[in-house]
């Protein structure tokens, strides 16, 4: 009687933890729908997202050159609902029309297209709250989102409406933004951020200081969210850093990303976590003090598309079509853990749509959570054992590109990774691609220590 007495104080002393509450999401982007796919022995007519690519061998669920097909995106949703039918909500991060020149859509066809995949999402998971946000390709002209009122802000407003609070629509009307408290409940909270804004392609913003007033915004909300003992949860489609298949290449204008990171970094106590797409790969961003220590992190979720970038200077950047479920603590938001699920692309047109587990964050990677911290040991890892970084590198395309990662690769991944702010990913690659870092240095270190024994004994 005493014993499991005293077991249970020490539990409620020492693992506390284990008696919070585990929530689940999805969070699901870049599905790119190419309504124009079909399955031809022609290889000009499979799809007009080819970028003038011959597409040969097409098949049902679409074509590494190709944006998505009806079928893949319908595949996507239902296993979604096959997986976990019953998450607490979904993040989904846009980019729902095809990789086609602007005058093969229009503002109708843009509309029409987000209408058909709400509509879907909505079929599939009628009592499901969806927290949604737009892509670059959600407008025409793509990327190119005003800092104000547009007749596809507020159509958008209109196909989401049964999605949004009534606090909500103001903001998302007048500049595709919003918050509102994570589910209703008192503590947490969602802000679903445009950063489309801040895409160095966006016209519009060129010569602003804060388009939308998005900044300002945002900060008063974190202000106020931490003086209300609230969590927060931030949501967007471009990520600030630089994408980590093309060495030097940003997204965010300099200015917006400064002001970007200088948000994370006054407000980082109540965030806990950021959830972004629109690189169609699987990785994340660290963000630290200015001391250098870990203080949030953002995931990026691959793309539904399987389509191959036509960015001169990616080589072979397709990916298979992926969808991911997050963990997390529903007492203090905190991500527990993250689990990839993938098609292989190139079974499903030869068998069947089969949608497998990829990989468990806390299997693949050993350790204890998604925490900042945690994330930050799998970055140091990666940058010193070659195991870590490979495994890393083949979920990166979602296991579409098991090639090695070799000197070059590993400093674009992993300064990416370790750097947001433009200066110091510079500085980083820089040092991680000199001889004497990286793979030569075992080699080295090897040798020497032989050297060593040998003079020794
Ligand atoms: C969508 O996928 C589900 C599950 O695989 C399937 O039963 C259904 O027939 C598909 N619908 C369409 C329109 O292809
Ligand atoms: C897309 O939505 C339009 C209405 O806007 C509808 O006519 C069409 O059938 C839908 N397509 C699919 C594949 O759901
Ligand atoms: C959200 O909660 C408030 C009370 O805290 C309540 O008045 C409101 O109706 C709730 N909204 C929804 C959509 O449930
Ligand atoms: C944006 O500006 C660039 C440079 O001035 C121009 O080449 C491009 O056509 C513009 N894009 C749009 C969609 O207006
Ligand atoms: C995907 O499927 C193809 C064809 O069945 C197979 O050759 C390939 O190894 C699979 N890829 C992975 C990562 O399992
Ligand atoms: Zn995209
Ligand atoms: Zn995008």
């Amino acid at each position: 009687m005493f014993v499991i007495r005293a077991s249970h104080i020490l539990c409620i002393v020492f693992c506390s933890q284990s008696f919070a509450s585990l929530g689940t999401f999805w969070h699901i982007t870049d599905l790119h729908w190419d309504p124009t796919y079909t399955v031809t022995d022609n290889p000009e007519g499979v799809c007009a997202s080819n970028g003038a690519r011959p597409v040969t061998n097409a098949g049902k669920f679409g074509h590494y050159l190709c944006d998505s097909p009806w079928d893949l995106i319908n595949s996507s949703i239902h296993a979604m609902k096959d997986i976990l039918p019953d998450p607490d909500f979904i993040v989904w991060t846009g980019d729902d029309t095809p990789h086609v020149p602007n005058e093969q859509l229009g503002v109708e066809a843009v509309v029409s297209i987000i209408g058909n995949i709400t509509q879907i999402i909505k079929q599939v998971f009628p009592d499901t709250k969806v927290y949604s946000a737009l892509g670059n390709h959600d407008y025409h002209p793509k990327s190119q989102l005003p800092p104000g009122p547009n007749s596809i802000y507020e159509q958008t407003t209109q196909l989401w409406q049964d999605w949004l609070e009534p606090e909500s629509l103001h903001t998302f009307r007048a500049g595709g933004f919003y918050t509102e408290r994570l589910l209703n409940r008192t503590g947490f909270r969602v802000l679903v951020l445009n950063t489309n804004l801040y895409y160095d392609q966006n016209n519009h913003t060129k010569n602003m200081d804060d388009p939308a007033g998005q900044f300002s915004w945002a900060d008063e909300i974190l202000t106020a969210a931490a003086s209300n003992n609230e969590k927060v949860y931030i949501v967007g489609h471009v990520p600030p850093g630089f994408f980590e298949k093309k060495r030097h290449k940003p997204w965010f204008r300099p200015n917006f990303n400064r002001r970007y990171l200088d948000l994370v970094q006054r407000h980082h106590a109540v965030i806990a976590g950021q959830f972004f797409g629109h690189h169609h790969t699987d990785t994340f961003r660290m963000f630290k003090d200015s001391k250098g220590s870990p203080i949030s992190v953002m995931f990026l979720t691959p793309g539904v598309t399987p389509w191959k970038t036509t960015l001169p200077g990616v080589a072979d950047g397709a990916n298979n079509p992926g969808i991911r479920v997050f963990e997390y603590d529903t007492s203090s938001l905190l991500v527990k853990d993250m689990v990839t699920y993938y098609l292989n692309l190139t079974h499903a047109n030869v068998a069947r749509a089969r949608w497998e587990k990829e990989y468990r964050l806390t299997e693949a990677f050993q350790v204890p959570d998604a925490s900042a911290a945690s994330m930050h040991r799998v970055l140091e890892r990666m940058a010193t054992d070659h195991c870590h970084l490979q495994r890393y590198y083949d979920y990166n395309s979602v296991s579409y590109d098991l090639s090695p990662c070799n000197q070059a690769c590993r400093a674009d991944h992993v300064c990416s990774i370790r750097e947001v702010d433009f200066d110091r990913y510079e500085i980083c690659v820089k040092e991680e691609d000199a001889p004497s870092k990286g793979h030569a240095l075992t080699p080295l270190l090897l040798s020497t220590a032989l050297g060593l024994l040998v003079a020794f004994f």
